[in-house]
């Protein structure tokens, strides 16, 4: 076996990146001034609660599918696997999206504010790091390389 993951997992993968990508970009907001709206079929993409609640509902997803691969990364692949410099730089982009995105999360409750200069330092680091996570995809596909390699 060259790869660990499985074909289905590799799957809920990109749906729940695409997902997060999609819902997280309208976050900002720019589904109305760019006419996006307008576009047949793409109306709900102006919803901003919506969309909200589709960006947590992509987290929760990738928060899930990141433990699970974690877990198993841990407990049995890395005996026989490795992480190349591609599957390296994806997790840690991944975990920095993560920790970026909760300290939003915490941000956007009731009882906790933050002053205006770290919240957009905490928006455009996590912007960044969904940029890169796109730039390092394409940058593996153009390569064609692997994410882990046997040992
Ligand atoms: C591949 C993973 C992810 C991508 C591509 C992504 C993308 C984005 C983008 C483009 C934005 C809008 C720019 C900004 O305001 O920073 C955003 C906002 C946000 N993201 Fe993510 N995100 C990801 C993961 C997460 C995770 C795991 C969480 C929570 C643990 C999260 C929580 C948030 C929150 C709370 C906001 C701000 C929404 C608001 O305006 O209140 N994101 N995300």
């Amino acid at each position: 076996m060259s790869q660990p993951i499985s074909r289905r997992m590799a799957w809920a993968y990109v749906l729940t990146v695409t997902l997060l990508a999609v819902t997280g970009t309208m976050q900002m907001p720019i589904a109305s001034r760019y006419r996006i709206t307008a576009v047949p079929g793409l109306a709900w993409l102006g919803d901003f609660w919506l969309t909200h609640k589709l960006h947590y509902l992509g987290a929760t997803l990738l928060l899930t599918l990141a433990s699970y691969l974690a877990t198993r990364w841990v407990l049995e692949w890395r005996r026989n696997y490795a992480l190349t410099a591609f599957g390296l730089a994806r997790c840690g982009l991944l975990a920095a999206l993560i920790a970026t995105g909760a300290a939003r999360v915490l941000k956007n409750l009731p009882n906790v504010s933050f002053a205006p200069e770290p919240t957009m330092l905490l928006d455009w680091t996590h912007l960044g790091l969904a940029v890169l996570l796109g730039l390092l995809a394409l940058a593996r596909l153009a390569a064609k390389a692997a994410y882990v390699r046997p040992r």
